[in-house]
Protein backbone atom coordinates (compact mmCIF):
# COMPACT_ATOMS: atom_id res chain seq x y z
CA UNK A 1 0.00 0.00 0.00
CA UNK A 2 2.24 2.49 -1.03
CA UNK A 3 2.02 5.19 -3.49
CA UNK A 4 3.87 5.21 -6.82
CA UNK A 5 4.38 8.38 -9.15
CA UNK A 6 6.95 8.17 -12.19
CA UNK A 7 7.24 11.69 -15.08
CA UNK A 8 9.13 11.45 -18.01
CA UNK A 9 9.41 13.99 -20.54
CA UNK A 10 10.35 17.97 -21.20
CA UNK A 11 9.38 19.02 -17.93
CA UNK A 12 13.07 20.56 -16.42
CA UNK A 13 11.30 19.95 -12.84
CA UNK A 14 10.37 16.37 -13.41
CA UNK A 15 11.09 16.10 -9.36
CA UNK A 16 8.18 18.80 -8.15
CA UNK A 17 6.09 17.39 -10.57
CA UNK A 18 6.80 13.74 -8.74
CA UNK A 19 6.76 15.38 -5.06
CA UNK A 20 2.72 17.24 -6.17
CA UNK A 21 1.54 13.48 -7.96
CA UNK A 22 3.17 11.75 -4.35
CA UNK A 23 1.13 14.45 -2.65
CA UNK A 24 -2.01 12.98 -3.91
CA UNK A 25 -1.54 9.83 -3.07
CA UNK A 26 -0.03 10.15 0.56
CA UNK A 27 -2.90 8.36 1.20
CA UNK A 28 -1.82 5.01 0.30
CA UNK A 29 0.65 5.19 2.92
CA UNK A 30 2.72 7.75 4.95
CA UNK A 31 5.37 5.84 6.67
CA UNK A 32 8.21 7.58 4.87
CA UNK A 33 8.59 8.99 1.21
CA UNK A 34 11.43 9.40 -1.61
CA UNK A 35 12.08 10.86 -4.94
CA UNK A 36 15.00 9.78 -7.54
CA UNK A 37 15.31 12.15 -9.92
CA UNK A 38 18.18 12.42 -13.42
CA UNK A 39 20.09 15.08 -13.72
CA UNK A 40 21.20 16.75 -16.69
CA UNK A 41 25.05 15.46 -16.22
CA UNK A 42 23.03 11.35 -16.06
CA UNK A 43 23.22 11.22 -12.19
CA UNK A 44 20.70 9.88 -10.04
CA UNK A 45 20.13 12.17 -7.45
CA UNK A 46 17.83 10.72 -3.86
CA UNK A 47 16.02 12.73 -1.63
CA UNK A 48 14.34 10.48 0.86
CA UNK A 49 12.83 11.64 4.40
CA UNK A 50 10.83 9.84 6.95
CA UNK A 51 7.67 10.62 8.51
CA UNK A 52 4.68 12.35 6.14
CA UNK A 53 5.39 14.39 2.89
CA UNK A 54 6.01 18.32 4.07
CA UNK A 55 7.24 20.61 2.45
CA UNK A 56 10.27 19.10 0.92
CA UNK A 57 13.53 20.80 0.42
CA UNK A 58 15.13 19.26 -2.74
CA UNK A 59 18.80 19.08 -3.03
CA UNK A 60 17.65 18.82 -6.28
CA UNK A 61 19.32 22.13 -7.76
CA UNK A 62 19.59 20.79 -11.13
CA UNK A 63 17.08 20.54 -13.53
CA UNK A 64 15.55 16.72 -14.42
CA UNK A 65 13.12 15.41 -16.64
CA UNK A 66 12.78 12.35 -15.20
CA UNK A 67 11.96 11.51 -11.88
CA UNK A 68 10.27 8.33 -9.87
CA UNK A 69 8.49 9.04 -6.06
CA UNK A 70 7.23 6.84 -3.77
CA UNK A 71 5.18 7.18 -0.31
CA UNK A 72 5.93 4.01 1.70
CA UNK A 73 3.33 1.39 4.51
CA UNK A 74 6.30 -0.50 5.57
CA UNK A 75 6.21 -4.32 5.96
CA UNK A 76 9.86 -5.29 5.85
CA UNK A 77 12.14 -3.10 7.67
CA UNK A 78 11.42 -0.49 10.14
CA UNK A 79 10.72 3.39 9.32
CA UNK A 80 13.75 4.62 8.46
CA UNK A 81 15.43 6.95 5.74
CA UNK A 82 17.32 3.61 4.85
CA UNK A 83 14.62 1.78 4.55
CA UNK A 84 12.53 4.58 2.35
CA UNK A 85 12.03 4.01 -1.30
CA UNK A 86 13.70 4.79 -4.21
CA UNK A 87 16.48 2.01 -3.73
CA UNK A 88 19.43 1.95 -5.50
CA UNK A 89 21.89 -0.44 -7.04
CA UNK A 90 25.64 -1.04 -6.88
CA UNK A 91 26.15 0.95 -9.77
CA UNK A 92 23.76 3.72 -9.11
CA UNK A 93 22.62 3.44 -12.64
CA UNK A 94 19.34 2.06 -11.54
CA UNK A 95 17.14 3.96 -9.00
CA UNK A 96 13.65 1.02 -7.95
CA UNK A 97 10.40 1.45 -6.14
CA UNK A 98 8.21 -1.14 -5.29
CA UNK A 99 4.35 -2.11 -3.48
CA UNK A 100 3.74 -5.01 -2.63
CA UNK A 101 6.06 -7.94 -0.90
CA UNK A 102 8.38 -9.85 -2.49
CA UNK A 103 7.96 -13.20 -0.67
CA UNK A 104 10.98 -14.85 -1.68
CA UNK A 105 13.06 -11.56 -1.27
CA UNK A 106 15.40 -13.51 1.93
CA UNK A 107 16.79 -16.61 -0.63
CA UNK A 108 17.48 -13.74 -3.25
CA UNK A 109 18.85 -11.52 -0.97
CA UNK A 110 21.75 -14.35 0.30
CA UNK A 111 22.42 -15.00 -3.44
CA UNK A 112 23.49 -11.77 -4.14
CA UNK A 113 25.32 -11.02 -0.86
CA UNK A 114 27.49 -14.23 -1.85
CA UNK A 115 28.71 -12.44 -5.02
CA UNK A 116 29.33 -8.94 -3.44
CA UNK A 117 26.10 -6.97 -3.62
CA UNK A 118 25.76 -4.56 -0.99
CA UNK A 119 22.66 -3.63 0.95
CA UNK A 120 21.67 -0.68 2.94
CA UNK A 121 18.39 -1.48 3.72
CA UNK A 122 16.22 -3.76 5.36
CA UNK A 123 13.60 -4.01 2.84
CA UNK A 124 12.35 -6.55 0.62
CA UNK A 125 12.47 -4.41 -2.22
CA UNK A 126 16.23 -3.55 -2.15
CA UNK A 127 16.64 -7.05 -3.52
CA UNK A 128 14.84 -6.49 -6.78
CA UNK A 129 17.28 -3.69 -7.57
CA UNK A 130 20.43 -5.59 -7.49
CA UNK A 131 18.92 -8.37 -8.75
CA UNK A 132 18.24 -5.83 -11.77
CA UNK A 133 21.88 -5.14 -11.90
CA UNK A 134 22.80 -8.33 -12.18
CA UNK A 135 20.67 -9.73 -14.83
CA UNK A 136 21.22 -6.57 -16.77
CA UNK A 137 24.96 -7.09 -16.49
CA UNK A 138 24.93 -10.49 -17.53
CA UNK A 139 22.81 -10.05 -20.55
CA UNK A 140 25.10 -7.07 -21.59
CA UNK A 141 27.90 -9.18 -21.29
CA UNK A 142 26.14 -11.92 -23.66
CA UNK A 143 24.60 -9.72 -26.18
CA UNK A 144 26.38 -6.96 -27.53
CA UNK A 145 24.49 -6.16 -30.03
CA UNK A 146 21.12 -5.53 -28.87
CA UNK A 147 19.91 -2.23 -27.88
CA UNK A 148 20.45 -1.33 -24.57
CA UNK A 149 16.62 -0.32 -24.21
CA UNK A 150 15.66 -4.34 -24.83
CA UNK A 151 18.21 -5.76 -23.03
CA UNK A 152 16.58 -3.16 -19.99
CA UNK A 153 13.61 -4.41 -20.54
CA UNK A 154 14.69 -8.37 -20.83
CA UNK A 155 16.70 -7.76 -17.30
CA UNK A 156 13.08 -6.38 -15.81
CA UNK A 157 11.43 -9.45 -16.88
CA UNK A 158 13.54 -11.92 -15.30
CA UNK A 159 14.16 -9.65 -12.41
CA UNK A 160 10.71 -9.33 -11.91
CA UNK A 161 9.31 -13.03 -13.42
CA UNK A 162 11.95 -14.21 -10.20
CA UNK A 163 9.51 -12.78 -7.43
CA UNK A 164 6.88 -14.90 -5.56
CA UNK A 165 4.05 -12.46 -4.26
CA UNK A 166 1.79 -9.84 -5.42
CA UNK A 167 3.94 -6.70 -6.63
CA UNK A 168 4.81 -3.69 -8.52
CA UNK A 169 7.80 -1.89 -9.13
CA UNK A 170 8.94 0.88 -11.31
CA UNK A 171 12.96 1.18 -12.31
CA UNK A 172 14.96 4.56 -13.22
CA UNK A 173 17.17 3.78 -15.93
CA UNK A 174 19.76 6.82 -15.78
CA UNK A 175 21.82 5.74 -18.63
CA UNK A 176 18.99 5.53 -20.91
CA UNK A 177 16.95 8.02 -19.11
CA UNK A 178 13.92 5.67 -19.36
CA UNK A 179 11.70 3.97 -16.66
CA UNK A 180 10.50 0.77 -16.52
CA UNK A 181 7.69 -1.16 -14.68
CA UNK A 182 6.40 -4.53 -14.09
CA UNK A 183 2.96 -5.35 -12.24
CA UNK A 184 1.60 -8.69 -10.69
CA UNK A 185 -1.06 -7.57 -8.21
CA UNK A 186 -0.39 -4.15 -6.88
CA UNK A 187 -2.06 -1.23 -9.23
CA UNK A 188 -0.19 0.92 -11.79
CA UNK A 189 -1.69 2.85 -14.57
CA UNK A 190 -0.30 4.51 -16.97
CA UNK A 191 -0.49 8.28 -18.36
CA UNK A 192 0.06 9.28 -21.72
CA UNK A 193 0.95 12.95 -22.83
CA UNK A 194 2.49 15.41 -25.24
CA UNK A 195 5.94 13.94 -25.60
CA UNK A 196 5.61 13.18 -21.88
CA UNK A 197 4.53 10.59 -19.66
CA UNK A 198 2.88 9.49 -16.54
CA UNK A 199 3.20 6.27 -14.24
CA UNK A 200 0.93 5.98 -11.23
CA UNK A 201 -0.74 4.08 -8.91
CA UNK A 202 -3.95 5.61 -8.88
CA UNK A 203 -5.45 7.49 -12.04
CA UNK A 204 -6.42 10.44 -9.85
CA UNK A 205 -2.97 11.44 -9.25
CA UNK A 206 -2.38 11.58 -13.19
CA UNK A 207 -6.28 13.41 -14.37
CA UNK A 208 -4.30 16.70 -13.35
CA UNK A 209 -2.15 15.67 -16.17
CA UNK A 210 -3.58 13.90 -19.31
CA UNK A 211 -7.16 12.01 -19.52
CA UNK A 212 -5.68 9.61 -21.59
CA UNK A 213 -4.92 6.03 -19.34
CA UNK A 214 -3.91 2.56 -19.75
CA UNK A 215 -4.46 0.25 -16.91
CA UNK A 216 -1.64 -1.81 -16.58
CA UNK A 217 -3.02 -5.50 -16.41
CA UNK A 218 -1.21 -7.97 -14.66
CA UNK A 219 1.90 -9.90 -15.97
CA UNK A 220 2.48 -7.10 -18.09
CA UNK A 221 5.76 -5.06 -17.94
CA UNK A 222 6.29 -1.31 -20.23
CA UNK A 223 9.30 0.67 -21.42
CA UNK A 224 8.73 4.25 -20.86
CA UNK A 225 10.73 7.07 -22.85
CA UNK A 226 8.95 10.44 -23.41
CA UNK A 227 8.03 9.92 -27.26
CA UNK A 228 6.56 6.33 -26.45
CA UNK A 229 5.18 3.67 -24.25
CA UNK A 230 5.70 -0.01 -24.99
CA UNK A 231 3.90 -2.20 -22.86
CA UNK A 232 4.96 -6.30 -23.15
CA UNK A 233 3.95 -9.88 -21.81
CA UNK A 234 6.16 -10.51 -18.73
CA UNK A 235 5.69 -14.55 -19.56
CA UNK A 236 6.46 -14.31 -23.30
CA UNK A 237 8.34 -10.90 -23.81
CA UNK A 238 6.43 -10.24 -26.70
CA UNK A 239 5.05 -6.30 -27.07
CA UNK A 240 1.42 -5.83 -26.83
CA UNK A 241 -0.83 -3.27 -28.93
CA UNK A 242 -2.37 -1.87 -26.05
CA UNK A 243 -5.59 0.68 -26.58
CA UNK A 244 -5.71 3.50 -23.97
CA UNK A 245 -8.92 5.03 -22.63
CA UNK A 246 -9.76 8.48 -22.72
CA UNK A 247 -11.91 8.87 -19.91
CA UNK A 248 -14.09 11.90 -18.75
CA UNK A 249 -13.63 11.62 -14.99
CA UNK A 250 -12.12 14.66 -13.21
CA UNK A 251 -9.94 14.76 -10.69
CA UNK A 252 -11.87 14.68 -7.42
CA UNK A 253 -10.43 17.47 -4.92
CA UNK A 254 -11.72 18.01 -1.63
CA UNK A 255 -10.86 20.28 1.04
CA UNK A 256 -11.67 20.22 4.16
CA UNK A 257 -12.50 23.72 4.36
CA UNK A 258 -12.72 25.43 7.63
CA UNK A 259 -13.17 21.80 9.96
CA UNK A 260 -9.67 20.76 11.24
CA UNK A 261 -10.06 17.69 9.71
CA UNK A 262 -10.95 15.23 6.95
CA UNK A 263 -12.61 12.61 9.30
CA UNK A 264 -14.65 15.20 10.43
CA UNK A 265 -15.96 16.91 7.42
CA UNK A 266 -16.82 13.25 6.21
CA UNK A 267 -18.84 12.60 9.05
CA UNK A 268 -20.55 15.71 8.55
CA UNK A 269 -20.85 15.21 4.72
CA UNK A 270 -23.18 12.09 5.34
CA UNK A 271 -26.60 13.68 5.29
CA UNK A 272 -26.15 15.33 2.06
CA UNK A 273 -24.36 11.59 0.57
CA UNK A 274 -27.42 9.82 1.65
CA UNK A 275 -29.94 12.45 0.41
CA UNK A 276 -28.09 11.91 -3.03
CA UNK A 277 -28.64 8.22 -2.55
CA UNK A 278 -31.94 8.80 -2.71
CA UNK A 279 -32.66 10.90 -5.24
CA UNK A 280 -30.24 9.35 -7.64
CA UNK A 281 -31.10 6.80 -10.31
CA UNK A 282 -32.64 3.45 -8.97
CA UNK A 283 -30.88 1.70 -12.42
CA UNK A 284 -28.19 0.25 -10.41
CA UNK A 285 -30.14 -0.32 -7.42
CA UNK A 286 -32.50 -2.81 -9.28
CA UNK A 287 -29.68 -4.66 -11.53
CA UNK A 288 -27.85 -5.61 -8.69
CA UNK A 289 -31.53 -6.41 -6.67
CA UNK A 290 -32.16 -8.81 -9.87
CA UNK A 291 -28.40 -9.95 -10.01
CA UNK A 292 -29.14 -11.28 -6.45
CA UNK A 293 -32.66 -12.72 -6.94
CA UNK A 294 -31.26 -14.79 -9.63
CA UNK A 295 -28.07 -16.00 -8.08
CA UNK A 296 -27.54 -19.21 -6.41
CA UNK A 297 -25.97 -18.07 -3.30
CA UNK A 298 -24.80 -14.50 -2.87
CA UNK A 299 -21.72 -13.74 -0.90
CA UNK A 300 -20.77 -10.23 -0.09
CA UNK A 301 -17.20 -9.48 0.64
CA UNK A 302 -15.25 -6.58 1.90
CA UNK A 303 -11.88 -6.01 4.60
CA UNK A 304 -12.47 -3.92 7.98
CA UNK A 305 -14.93 -1.34 7.48
CA UNK A 306 -16.48 -2.78 4.12
CA UNK A 307 -16.90 -6.24 5.87
CA UNK A 308 -18.94 -4.89 8.33
CA UNK A 309 -21.14 -3.25 5.96
CA UNK A 310 -21.10 -6.97 3.95
CA UNK A 311 -22.27 -8.15 7.50
CA UNK A 312 -24.90 -5.52 8.13
CA UNK A 313 -26.53 -6.38 4.72
CA UNK A 314 -26.44 -10.18 5.91
CA UNK A 315 -29.16 -8.70 8.48
CA UNK A 316 -30.95 -6.46 5.94
CA UNK A 317 -31.55 -8.88 3.29
CA UNK A 318 -32.89 -11.47 5.78
CA UNK A 319 -34.99 -8.72 7.67
CA UNK A 320 -36.43 -6.91 4.62
CA UNK A 321 -36.10 -8.90 1.89
CA UNK A 322 -36.44 -12.58 3.72
CA UNK A 323 -33.42 -13.30 1.31
CA UNK A 324 -30.23 -15.36 2.55
CA UNK A 325 -27.25 -13.28 1.80
CA UNK A 326 -24.00 -14.56 3.09
CA UNK A 327 -20.92 -12.41 4.12
CA UNK A 328 -17.07 -13.13 4.55
CA UNK A 329 -14.32 -11.41 5.48
CA UNK A 330 -12.43 -10.68 1.85
CA UNK A 331 -8.86 -12.32 3.58
CA UNK A 332 -10.56 -15.34 5.02
CA UNK A 333 -12.76 -15.65 1.70
CA UNK A 334 -10.19 -17.21 -0.69
CA UNK A 335 -10.01 -20.23 2.08
CA UNK A 336 -13.64 -20.56 1.28
CA UNK A 337 -14.25 -20.53 -2.41
CA UNK A 338 -14.12 -24.08 -2.94
CA UNK A 339 -18.20 -24.17 -2.85
CA UNK A 340 -18.39 -21.92 -5.08
CA UNK A 341 -20.64 -22.46 -9.03
CA UNK A 342 -20.73 -20.49 -12.43
CA UNK A 343 -24.36 -19.39 -10.30
CA UNK A 344 -22.89 -18.32 -7.32
CA UNK A 345 -22.50 -14.15 -7.13
CA UNK A 346 -19.66 -12.61 -5.16
CA UNK A 347 -20.20 -8.70 -4.44
CA UNK A 348 -17.01 -6.92 -3.39
CA UNK A 349 -17.58 -3.92 -1.21
CA UNK A 350 -14.60 -1.42 -1.15
CA UNK A 351 -14.25 2.49 -0.69
CA UNK A 352 -10.81 2.31 -2.91
CA UNK A 353 -11.93 -0.78 -4.83
CA UNK A 354 -7.81 -1.44 -4.47
CA UNK A 355 -7.85 -3.51 -1.74
CA UNK A 356 -5.78 -7.01 -2.46
CA UNK A 357 -7.28 -8.99 -0.17
CA UNK A 358 -10.57 -7.99 -2.04
CA UNK A 359 -9.28 -7.93 -5.58
CA UNK A 360 -7.33 -11.36 -5.14
CA UNK A 361 -10.41 -13.36 -3.83
CA UNK A 362 -12.53 -11.71 -6.49
CA UNK A 363 -9.81 -12.90 -9.34
CA UNK A 364 -10.09 -15.97 -7.76
CA UNK A 365 -13.41 -16.00 -7.81
CA UNK A 366 -13.65 -14.88 -11.70
CA UNK A 367 -11.68 -17.73 -12.31
CA UNK A 368 -14.14 -20.21 -11.18
CA UNK A 369 -16.40 -18.91 -13.68
CA UNK A 370 -18.42 -16.96 -10.53
CA UNK A 371 -20.26 -14.05 -11.64
CA UNK A 372 -18.93 -10.54 -10.00
CA UNK A 373 -20.16 -7.21 -8.61
CA UNK A 374 -18.80 -4.20 -7.57
CA UNK A 375 -20.51 -1.49 -4.82
CA UNK A 376 -17.15 0.80 -4.63
CA UNK A 377 -16.74 4.81 -4.37
CA UNK A 378 -13.56 5.14 -6.56
CA UNK A 379 -14.14 5.51 -10.37
CA UNK A 380 -11.78 3.69 -12.18
CA UNK A 381 -10.12 1.64 -9.34
CA UNK A 382 -8.95 -2.12 -10.24
CA UNK A 383 -12.63 -3.27 -8.49
CA UNK A 384 -14.45 -0.96 -10.89
CA UNK A 385 -12.76 -2.43 -13.58
CA UNK A 386 -13.32 -5.93 -12.95
CA UNK A 387 -17.13 -6.47 -13.88
CA UNK A 388 -19.64 -4.63 -15.90
CA UNK A 389 -22.28 -5.28 -12.52
CA UNK A 390 -20.92 -2.12 -10.48
CA UNK A 391 -22.19 0.12 -8.48
CA UNK A 392 -20.60 3.82 -7.43
CA UNK A 393 -21.40 4.75 -4.13
CA UNK A 394 -20.80 8.48 -4.89
CA UNK A 395 -19.84 8.89 -1.40
CA UNK A 396 -17.61 11.88 -2.77
CA UNK A 397 -14.00 11.80 -2.11
CA UNK A 398 -12.78 9.81 1.36
CA UNK A 399 -9.53 11.42 2.17
CA UNK A 400 -9.26 10.23 5.59
CA UNK A 401 -8.05 6.88 6.37
CA UNK A 402 -10.80 6.18 9.12
CA UNK A 403 -13.71 5.34 7.08
CA UNK A 404 -16.92 6.99 7.84
CA UNK A 405 -19.27 8.16 4.83
CA UNK A 406 -18.29 5.39 2.48
CA UNK A 407 -19.75 3.08 5.48
CA UNK A 408 -22.79 4.26 5.90
CA UNK A 409 -23.05 5.32 2.10
CA UNK A 410 -22.72 1.12 1.44
CA UNK A 411 -25.49 0.45 4.02
CA UNK A 412 -27.95 3.08 1.95
CA UNK A 413 -27.08 1.17 -0.73
CA UNK A 414 -27.71 -2.27 0.44
CA UNK A 415 -31.21 -1.23 2.10
CA UNK A 416 -32.36 -0.13 -1.28
CA UNK A 417 -31.38 -3.11 -2.96
CA UNK A 418 -33.22 -4.85 -0.20
CA UNK A 419 -36.38 -3.17 -0.69
CA UNK A 420 -35.71 -3.28 -4.32
CA UNK A 421 -35.90 -7.45 -4.29
CA UNK A 422 -39.86 -6.55 -2.41
CA UNK A 423 -40.97 -4.23 -5.11
CA UNK A 424 -41.12 -1.63 -2.36
CA UNK A 425 -37.89 0.57 -3.44
CA UNK A 426 -39.69 3.48 -1.85
CA UNK A 427 -39.74 2.43 1.96
CA UNK A 428 -36.37 2.22 1.81
CA UNK A 429 -36.04 5.84 0.44
CA UNK A 430 -38.39 6.81 2.97
CA UNK A 431 -35.88 5.22 6.21
CA UNK A 432 -33.02 7.08 4.54
CA UNK A 433 -35.02 10.30 4.47
CA UNK A 434 -35.57 9.69 8.12
CA UNK A 435 -32.06 8.36 9.25
CA UNK A 436 -31.36 12.11 7.41
CA UNK A 437 -33.10 14.12 9.40
CA UNK A 438 -31.72 12.02 12.80
CA UNK A 439 -28.04 13.03 11.32
CA UNK A 440 -29.20 16.51 11.32
CA UNK A 441 -30.27 16.31 14.93
CA UNK A 442 -26.58 14.78 15.79
CA UNK A 443 -24.77 17.17 13.70
CA UNK A 444 -26.15 20.39 15.72
CA UNK A 445 -23.30 22.01 17.94
CA UNK A 446 -25.46 20.79 21.07
CA UNK A 447 -25.15 17.18 20.14
CA UNK A 448 -21.98 16.86 18.92
CA UNK A 449 -20.67 18.88 22.30
CA UNK A 450 -22.63 16.04 24.15
CA UNK A 451 -20.27 13.00 22.28
CA UNK A 452 -17.30 15.29 22.72
CA UNK A 453 -18.10 15.70 26.20
CA UNK A 454 -19.16 11.49 26.35
CA UNK A 455 -14.84 11.68 25.19
CA UNK A 456 -13.51 13.23 27.82
CA UNK A 457 -15.19 11.18 30.17
CA UNK A 458 -13.79 8.00 28.76
CA UNK A 459 -10.40 8.68 26.59
CA UNK A 460 -8.26 7.67 30.45
CA UNK A 461 -9.62 4.46 29.70
CA UNK A 462 -7.75 1.60 28.16
CA UNK A 463 -10.73 -0.94 26.99
CA UNK A 464 -14.25 0.37 25.84
CA UNK A 465 -16.92 -2.24 25.18
CA UNK A 466 -19.65 -2.33 22.67
CA UNK A 467 -22.77 -4.49 22.32
CA UNK A 468 -25.39 -4.75 19.63
CA UNK A 469 -27.77 -7.62 18.42
CA UNK A 470 -29.23 -8.41 15.27
CA UNK A 471 -28.41 -5.31 12.49
CA UNK A 472 -26.44 -3.61 15.45
CA UNK A 473 -24.03 -6.07 15.86
CA UNK A 474 -22.32 -5.09 12.96
CA UNK A 475 -22.52 -1.48 14.07
CA UNK A 476 -20.98 -2.09 17.35
CA UNK A 477 -17.99 -4.06 15.18
CA UNK A 478 -17.72 -0.52 13.13
CA UNK A 479 -18.08 1.57 15.83
CA UNK A 480 -15.62 -0.69 17.75
CA UNK A 481 -13.24 -0.12 15.04
CA UNK A 482 -13.69 4.06 14.62
CA UNK A 483 -12.23 4.18 18.67
CA UNK A 484 -9.52 2.04 17.53
CA UNK A 485 -8.12 3.33 14.58
CA UNK A 486 -8.51 6.65 15.35
CA UNK A 487 -7.79 6.97 19.30
CA UNK A 488 -5.84 3.61 19.66
CA UNK A 489 -8.01 2.82 22.48
CA UNK A 490 -8.79 -0.85 22.56
CA UNK A 491 -12.50 -1.16 21.82
CA UNK A 492 -13.97 -4.14 21.28
CA UNK A 493 -17.60 -5.17 19.67
CA UNK A 494 -19.33 -8.13 20.30
CA UNK A 495 -22.84 -9.81 19.83
CA UNK A 496 -25.26 -8.47 23.17
CA UNK A 497 -25.71 -12.50 23.29
CA UNK A 498 -22.00 -13.82 24.03
CA UNK A 499 -21.48 -11.26 26.93
CA UNK A 500 -22.46 -13.88 29.37
CA UNK A 501 -20.17 -16.45 27.58
CA UNK A 502 -16.98 -14.92 28.63
CA UNK A 503 -16.50 -11.18 27.33
CA UNK A 504 -18.44 -9.92 30.68
CA UNK A 505 -15.21 -11.00 33.03
CA UNK A 506 -13.78 -8.47 31.46
CA UNK A 507 -16.13 -5.85 32.76
CA UNK A 508 -15.20 -4.22 35.93
CA UNK A 509 -16.27 -0.85 38.12
CA UNK A 510 -15.74 1.77 35.59
CA UNK A 511 -15.63 0.06 32.39
CA UNK A 512 -17.24 1.90 29.74
CA UNK A 513 -19.74 -0.13 28.42
CA UNK A 514 -21.53 1.28 25.05
CA UNK A 515 -25.41 -0.29 24.17
CA UNK A 516 -27.30 0.20 21.00
CA UNK A 517 -30.98 -0.16 21.53
CA UNK A 518 -32.95 0.82 17.92
CA UNK A 519 -36.68 0.38 18.33
CA UNK A 520 -36.16 -3.22 17.10
CA UNK A 521 -36.96 -6.68 18.33
CA UNK A 522 -33.46 -6.65 20.42
CA UNK A 523 -34.27 -3.81 22.26
CA UNK A 524 -35.23 -6.28 25.70
CA UNK A 525 -32.70 -8.78 24.77
CA UNK A 526 -30.06 -5.88 24.65
CA UNK A 527 -31.48 -3.92 27.56
CA UNK A 528 -30.94 -7.47 29.91
CA UNK A 529 -27.02 -7.49 28.42
CA UNK A 530 -26.79 -3.66 29.96
CA UNK A 531 -28.19 -4.86 33.26
CA UNK A 532 -25.80 -7.61 33.26
CA UNK A 533 -22.72 -5.30 32.59
CA UNK A 534 -24.27 -2.28 35.51
CA UNK A 535 -24.43 -4.68 38.00
CA UNK A 536 -20.86 -5.32 37.45
CA UNK A 537 -20.12 -1.60 37.54
CA UNK A 538 -19.87 -0.88 34.22
CA UNK A 539 -20.31 2.66 33.07
CA UNK A 540 -23.37 2.32 30.95
CA UNK A 541 -23.45 4.72 27.34
CA UNK A 542 -27.11 4.14 26.23
CA UNK A 543 -27.49 4.68 22.36
CA UNK A 544 -30.64 4.27 20.82
CA UNK A 545 -34.37 6.01 20.37
CA UNK A 546 -35.29 6.47 24.05
CA UNK A 547 -33.42 6.79 27.30
CA UNK A 548 -33.53 4.61 30.22
CA UNK A 549 -32.42 4.82 34.46
CA UNK A 550 -29.56 1.91 33.59
CA UNK A 551 -27.95 4.16 31.40
CA UNK A 552 -25.22 6.24 32.90
CA UNK A 553 -25.39 8.55 29.65
CA UNK A 554 -27.66 8.54 26.97
CA UNK A 555 -27.39 9.23 23.51
CA UNK A 556 -30.15 9.86 20.83
CA UNK A 557 -30.30 8.14 17.85
CA UNK A 558 -33.26 8.53 17.13
CA UNK A 559 -35.69 5.53 15.24
CA UNK A 560 -35.42 5.11 11.53
CA UNK A 561 -36.41 1.41 11.49
CA UNK A 562 -33.89 -0.60 9.05
CA UNK A 563 -31.89 2.02 8.66
CA UNK A 564 -31.38 2.84 12.01
CA UNK A 565 -27.92 1.23 11.94
CA UNK A 566 -26.96 4.77 9.84
CA UNK A 567 -26.99 7.48 13.00
CA UNK A 568 -25.96 4.56 15.28
CA UNK A 569 -22.69 4.32 13.61
CA UNK A 570 -22.40 7.85 13.18
CA UNK A 571 -22.16 8.88 16.85
CA UNK A 572 -19.87 5.75 17.12
CA UNK A 573 -17.51 7.47 14.38
CA UNK A 574 -17.81 10.81 16.26
CA UNK A 575 -17.03 9.56 19.35
CA UNK A 576 -14.06 8.27 17.47
CA UNK A 577 -13.19 11.15 16.06
CA UNK A 578 -13.28 13.07 19.42
CA UNK A 579 -11.25 10.12 21.27
CA UNK A 580 -8.27 10.80 19.01
CA UNK A 581 -8.48 14.23 19.72
CA UNK A 582 -8.35 13.89 23.28
CA UNK A 583 -5.05 11.96 22.63
CA UNK A 584 -3.78 14.09 20.23
CA UNK A 585 -3.59 11.99 17.03
CA UNK A 586 -4.37 12.85 13.75
CA UNK A 587 -7.91 10.74 13.01
CA UNK A 588 -6.82 11.50 9.27
CA UNK A 589 -4.13 9.87 8.89
CA UNK A 590 -3.25 7.37 12.22
CA UNK A 591 -0.31 5.64 13.15
CA UNK A 592 0.67 2.35 11.33
CA UNK A 593 -2.43 2.59 8.72
CA UNK A 594 -3.15 3.78 5.18
CA UNK A 595 -6.18 4.84 2.89
CA UNK A 596 -5.88 1.78 0.48
CA UNK A 597 -3.98 -1.18 1.60
CA UNK A 598 -2.27 -3.21 -1.26
CA UNK A 599 0.02 -5.70 0.15
CA UNK A 600 -1.08 -8.68 1.87
C1 LIG B 1 -11.62 1.75 7.69
O1 LIG B 1 -11.75 2.83 8.60
C2 LIG B 1 -10.20 1.24 7.64
N1 LIG B 1 -9.32 2.26 7.21
C3 LIG B 1 -10.04 -0.04 6.86
O2 LIG B 1 -10.58 -1.07 7.65
C4 LIG B 1 -10.74 -0.10 5.48
O3 LIG B 1 -12.13 -0.15 5.64
C5 LIG B 1 -10.29 -1.37 4.77
O4 LIG B 1 -8.90 -1.28 4.56
C6 LIG B 1 -11.01 -1.58 3.45
O5 LIG B 1 -10.77 -0.51 2.60
P1 LIG B 1 -11.64 -0.38 1.24
O6 LIG B 1 -13.05 -0.10 1.65
O7 LIG B 1 -10.99 0.74 0.50
O8 LIG B 1 -11.52 -1.70 0.52
N1 LIG C 1 7.54 -4.29 1.01
C1 LIG C 1 8.10 -2.96 0.68
C2 LIG C 1 8.69 -2.26 1.92
O1 LIG C 1 8.45 -2.70 3.04
C3 LIG C 1 7.07 -2.08 0.02
C4 LIG C 1 5.93 -1.74 0.93
C5 LIG C 1 4.88 -0.85 0.24
O2 LIG C 1 4.17 -1.36 -0.65
O3 LIG C 1 4.84 0.34 0.62
O4 LIG C 1 9.36 -1.27 1.80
Amino acid sequence: MCGIFGYIGNNKQAADLVLTGLKSLEYRGYDSWGIAAVNEGGRILLEKKTGKIGAAEFNFKNHSRIAIGHTRWATHGGVTVANAHPHLDCTGHFALIHNGIIENYDEIKKALLKIGHRFISETDSEVAVHLLEENYKSLIKKNKTNSQDSLFVEALKITFSSFRGLNAVIVLNAKNRTFGAAKNGSPLVLGFGNKENYLASDSQAILPYTNKLYFMEDQELVLVTKDQIKVFDLISGKEKSIKPVSVSWKTETEDKGKLPHFMLKEILDQGKVIKNIVTDSDENIKKFASLISSSFGTYLVGCGTAAYACLTGTYIFSKIAKKHVNFSVASEFGYLIDFLTEKSLVIGLSQSGETIDLIDVMKKAKERGVKLGAIVNVLGSTLYRMTDNKLLLNAGVEKAVVSTKAFTAKIAHLLLIAYALTGDINKGKTELRKAVEILEELFKPSSLNAIKTLATKLYRHKNIYIIGRGISYPIALESALKIKEASYIHAEGFAGGELKHGVIALVEKGTPCLAFLPNDETYFDTLSGVMEMKARGGFIIGIGFKNHEVFDEFINSGDCQMASGIPNVVVGQLLGYYLALCHGVDPDKPRNLAKSVTVK
